[in-house]
């Protein structure tokens, strides 16, 4: 065996090998210490992690085109069993989401995002789109800057639903050829059936259900295809527990489907197949516990924000019961305050996203996945509330709370809702962690 201590450059060898190690494990610590409270990440399960073994992302696949015309001077090899792969994932995700045609190749929602705005709209169209301001996705405006698309807002009310009295208002003004609901704020479900009986139905709704996705798998929150949307996208990392990519799942298959993937076959060459089994693997979790995880996000989510006001805070919506989703925010009023209060959440290794709340005030936006994820009972989001309220009203010395976080953190545990902890579960764990 290759011995690093006889090695001539062993010195240097083992100063790189020893950065490789250090950053492996401030990472693990990092990892172990940090309570994750973003409404993008998820916790994956350990089976979806020890997918990345298998080697997947070591080959090429790229597709031999239908069209004979478009087969060039390199063409790969098309081998059957990732076909095989590809085609059952796509079922998959067309199963769980209950659309005719779907695509499963990119690598980013904002890919997915680039990819939406350049096929459905050409130079000049009109896109309604959410406001920056109100949940937009911040990438929106500027992409649609450069296709040269005419994009006007949607702001939400004070409700913190859509506002349609503004909508009509902008729909006798201009007529979208797509309205696009791309926001990334989310705590109760769009008017899309409103929306469609104004727009009427020649008029694209594309819905990016990010942040809710795991609920429409999960038949909650609302019902984006039932109620007139044609396409949504998503990525799969956020309340669903996938890889981090992009899905685009259309109602329909049929002339925009294909035009769409027509373009994203321009752009990728080669799919990325460790993704695409990642993906699979998250979805059959899916198909066996997320109806049960979904729905105990939502209660989770709603628990806290209540027991959050219990300890004085100031929770948005209360009026309309805080949310019905994954998020829950939180006021601090200006922003100066919104910062100190999320910086000494940092430094208590809890992670949540700042927000500026639509019509003014600052605030964070706070988010359950991970937590749930964990099977976390009620009386963790119990001791969170609590130690959310003696850091905010500094209530209790901050080495005392990081170290109510750090027993928190360890009890919440390793994620549930998956197959990790049956023997089937772990054979396949085994199987994959000790290949040759
Ligand atoms: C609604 C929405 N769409 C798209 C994206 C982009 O996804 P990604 O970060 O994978 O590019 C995000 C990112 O957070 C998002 O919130």
């Amino acid at each position: 065996m290759f011995q690093l201590e006889d090695d001539s450059s062993g010195s240097e060898l083992r100063t790189d090998l020893e950065g490789v190690k250090e950053f492996i494990v401030n990472f693990m610590d990092y990892k172990k210490k940090r309570l994750a409270m973003v409404s993008s990440e998820n916790h994956t399960s350990k089976l979806l992690r020890a997918s990345y073994c298998l080697g997947l992302s070591d080959q090429y696949c790229s597709r031999l085109p239908q069209n004979k015309d478009l087969i060039n001077q390199l063409t790969f090899s098309n081998v059957s069993p990732l076909d095989n792969l590809n085609e059952m994932a796509r079922e998959l995700t067309m199963s769980t989401f209950n659309a005719e045609d779907c695509d499963i190749r990119l690598l980013s929602g904002l890919s997915g995002l680039n990819v939406l705005l350049s096929s459905l709209l050409d130079e000049n169209d009109v896109l309604f789109r959410m406001s920056d301001g109100h949940g937009g996705h911040l990438s929106t405006a500027p992409i649609s800057r450069r296709l040269n698309i005419n994009s006007h807002d949607m702001v939400l009310g004070e409700d913190y639903r859509l506002d349609m009295e503004h909508f009509a208002q902008l729909y006798r003004s201009v007529k979208p050829k797509v309205v696009f609901l791309d926001s990334s704020y989310v705590l109760f479900p769009y008017p899309v059936t409103q929306i469609r009986e104004i727009v009427g139905p020649d008029t694209l709704i594309v819905y990016d259900a990010s942040h809710i996705i795991a609920f429409v798998a999960g038949g909650l929150f609302q019902s984006p295809f039932d109620e007139g949307v044609d396409i949504i996208h998503a990525t799969t990392h956020k309340t669903l527990w996938g890889p981090q990519k992009s899905m685009i799942l259309f109602k329909h298959k049929g002339i925009i489907s294909e035009k769409v993937q027509k373009n994203i076959e321009d752009l990728v060459s080669n799919t990325h197949l460790h993704h695409i089994f990642a993906l699979y693997l998250a979805l059959l979790e899916f198909k066996h516990f997320g109806a049960e995880y979904a729905k105990t996000l939502i209660s989770d989510a709603r628990y806290l924000a209540e027991k959050l006001e219990s300890y004085g805070l100031n929770v948005v919506a209360g009026k309309y019961g805080y949310t019905e989703s994954n998020q829950v925010w939180l006021d601090f009023g200006p922003k100066d305050e919104a910062i100190k209060q999320f910086k000494k959440l940092e430094s208590l290794n809890i992670s949540t996203n700042l927000i500026c709340i639509p019509r003014g005030d600052w605030g964070l936006r706070l988010a359950l996945n991970g937590i749930t994820r964990s099977g976390a009972p009620e009386e963790r989001l119990d001791e969170l509330a609590r130690i959310f309220g003696d850091l905010f009203f500094d209530r209790k010395d901050i080495k005392i709370l990081q170290e109510e976080v750090q027993i928190l953190k360890s009890n919440l545990g390793e994620p549930k809702y998956s197959f990790d902890d049956s023997l089937l579960g772990q054979e396949l764990i085994d199987l994959l962690t000790t290949l040759e």
